[in-house]
């Protein structure tokens, strides 16, 4: 199971020095969730904040496009150095176009569904896209208790496409990484879970050890 710590949990005053400690805690991503204050009411940081992160790690950046029109901000997402971009089924831009601009700027895309949303809305796109997230939370907030019932989403896709890279996001502790990695989840994302512990290297190697447990 790869762990992508979420930012949005993390001490904004001191971004650089929360980056650093996610790099060196062992994340395999770095999270960055982008709302507009429209598609999410809520809001967070644009292009100038994940540009000015880019620099103190290597790992991937993993940006979660909250907003309406993701086709509009993904170039200005890309030249900021995003690795992975997903957007929102239940946005206003039109997805096959949304794809492509993602892949021609030489990032991989993804799309992810509410979870009000049927996951067969993104069927049609699995050949065009590297992820799947299913939202396990109502997207907007940190803090919120996960959804187990969208574990069936997480089947729906690995049975329509075994190989495809399936997320999730909301939620995840040691507690409800489990029903995640039965699932059959590939990469987790976890806020409150690893920046508000103690120790954010054990909270990575305890959410790892509870996924593998689960395997067995
Ligand atoms: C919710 C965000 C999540 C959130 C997860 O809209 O997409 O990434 O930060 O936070 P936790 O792990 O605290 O539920
Ligand atoms: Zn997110």
């Amino acid at each position: 199971m790869l762990i992508a710590p979420s930012m949005l949990a993390s001490d904004f005053s001191k971004l650089s020095d929360e980056i650093i400690r996610m790099d060196i805690s062992g994340a395999d991503w770095i999270h960055l969730d982008v709302m507009d204050g429209h598609f999410v009411p809520n809001l967070t940081f644009g292009p100038p904040i994940v540009a000015a992160m880019r620099p103190y790690t290597d790992k991937p950046f993993d940006v979660h496009l909250m907003i309406d029109e993701p086709l509009r901000y993904a170039p200005a997402f890309l030249k900021a150095g995003a690795d992975i971009v997903t957007f929102h089924a239940e946005s206003l831009s039109d997805p096959g176009q949304t794809i492509e601009t993602i892949r021609a700027g030489g990032a991989k895309p993804a799309m992810s569904v509410k979870p009000g949303t049927p996951v067969q809305k993104i069927f049609p796109y699995l050949d065009r896209l590297y992820m799947v997230l299913v939202m396990t939370v109502e997207p907007g907030f940190g803090g919120q208790k996960f959804m187990p019932d969208m574990m069936e989403k997480v089947r729906l896709l690995k049975k329509e496409k075994p190989d495809l890279l399936v997320q999730v996001d909301g939620g995840i502790h040691t507690e409800t990484i489990a029903q995640a990695a039965q699932a059959g989840v590939d990469i987790c994302v976890a806020g409150t879970g690893v920046f508000k512990a103690p120790d954010a290297a054990e909270a990575i190697r305890n959410l790892k050890a509870a996924a593998q447990a689960a395997l067995k």
